[in-house]
């Protein structure tokens, strides 16, 4: 089956407002017609790089008022056909709730999703920009940090009833760990390590080998190199530094490289444009596989 993933019309996309170190609203401001025509188009060449590696697009509407929306990865952890809503941080986010509980509605009515599921009241968690499906290793990397509770991980644990890793974030700069952290389907995981506490470091040093941790440079990160979505053998992301596609290419992964500027300035890349909505545990598909 081809992978499906969500993307959001990026028509009322802009920057607005700033809640992370990115983010600078008067930047946006001095050339807001060519950014928002920029911006389209980004999204338009990220979306045909992902069909073109077998990806199922399904796009949502926008909503003027709300520019993130454009950010579907932060709007729900979805495994096993049951999407765990998020529940943002910062205010200017909060308003996109409604809008994403609507999407996830239609797609239940459509049963492309199952189930839906949410979160306590007051526990902070942005869907799968910090809670990262790895099918490699059979469990969710979780991050606590700037934009998701201390307890949010053990919670998508007990919601999901799949393993769970915890993973601190250090930094404001990558505040989601889908900045900074990036399992590939080969088993490497492309991190950036300044961004990852102690803890963090501890925990990936546990669950892999050292010819599976492939170190992100500062160029990496910064070019938002990190923010990849890995389809099979292909990783598309914005335009990466030339080493890094080499040693992504040594590793016998083909780069698609796509201008995402204009998204890189809200602090987002080609993960966070996206939300994967197929994702299965080999536990929950033993479960609904008939007997035979
Ligand atoms: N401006 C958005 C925010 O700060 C960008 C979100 C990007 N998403 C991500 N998973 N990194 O919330």
């Amino acid at each position: 089956m081809s992978p499906s993933l969500l993307m959001t019309d990026p028509a009322a996309y802009q920057v607005a407002y700033a809640i992370n170190p990115w983010m600078d609203p008067s930047l946006w401001a001095s050339a807001d017609p060519e950014n928002r025509r920029a911006a389209r188009r980004a999204w338009a060449g990220l979306r045909a790089a992902l069909e073109a590696a077998g990806a199922k697009i399904l796009v949502m509407p926008g909503a003027e008022g709300a520019p993130d929306l454009v950010f579907p990865a932060n709007a729900a952890v979805v495994l096993n056909g049951l999407a765990i809503l998020a529940q943002f941080r910062a205010p200017e986010r909060q308003v996109e709730e409604p809008h994403f509980a609507a999407a996830f509605a239609r797609l239940r009515a459509k049963r492309v999703i199952a189930d839906i599921a949410t979160l306590p009241p007051g526990l902070v968690q942005e869907g799968a920009g910090d809670a990262i499906w790895d099918p490699v290793r059979q469990l969710i990397w979780a991050a606590s940090g700037p934009r998701s509770s201390l307890e949010a991980p053990a919670e998508i644990g007990r919601l999901t009833g799949e393993a769970v890793v915890h993973m601190p974030l250090a930094t404001a700069r990558y505040y989601h760990l889908d900045t900074c952290f990036c399992p590939l389907s080969g088993g490497e995981i492309l991190y950036y390590p300044p961004a990852l506490s102690r803890e963090a470091m501890a925990q990936l040093v546990a669950h892999t080998t050292a010819d599976q941790r492939l170190e992100a440079s500062d160029a990496d990160a910064k070019a938002f190199c990190v923010n990849a979505v890995c389809l099979g053998r292909t990783i598309i992301m914005a335009r990466p530094p030339a080493r890094l596609a080499a040693r992504l290419a040594e590793r016998g992964y083909q780069v698609v490289g796509v201008d995402l500027d204009p998204f890189i300035l809200s602090g987002g890349g080609a993960f966070c444009m996206t939300l994967r909505l197929d994702h299965r545990s080999a536990a929950a598909s033993a479960r609904t596989r008939p007997a035979a």
